[in-house]
C-alpha cells in the first residue's frame, strides 16, 4: 500500500466531502449496509455516493458528473 500526504495516520479515519461529488473515506472505517452488515472493501480509500445516482451503492460510480448533482444548491 502506498502512502502520501493525504493518507491519515495509521488507524485514523478521515472523511472528506468533495464539492459536487462523493464522500472520500480514508482509513480503516467499516462501512455497514442498511441491515448492519459490513460491506466488503478492497481499497484503503473509498468513495461513498451522496448524489443517489450510483448503480453500485454505496460506492460512487461517477454518475454525479452527469446527473447534475450540486453540493452548493
Ligand atoms: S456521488 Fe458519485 S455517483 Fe453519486
Amino acid at each position: 500500500m502506498s502512502t502520501s500526504e493525504t493518507d491519515p495516520p495509521t488507524g485514523e479515519v478521515v472523511v472528506t466531502a468533495y464539492p459536487d461529488g462523493p464522500l472520500l473515506v480514508r482509513g480503516p472505517a467499516t462501512i455497514l449496509d442498511q441491515d448492519g452488515r459490513p460491506v466488503p472493501r478492497s481499497r484503503a480509500t473509498v468513495a461513498l455516493c451522496r448524489c443517489g445516482g450510483t448503480a453500485i451503492a454505496p460506492w460512487c460510480d461517477a454518475t454525479h458528473k452527469v446527473n447534475g448533482f450540486r453540493t452548493d444548491a
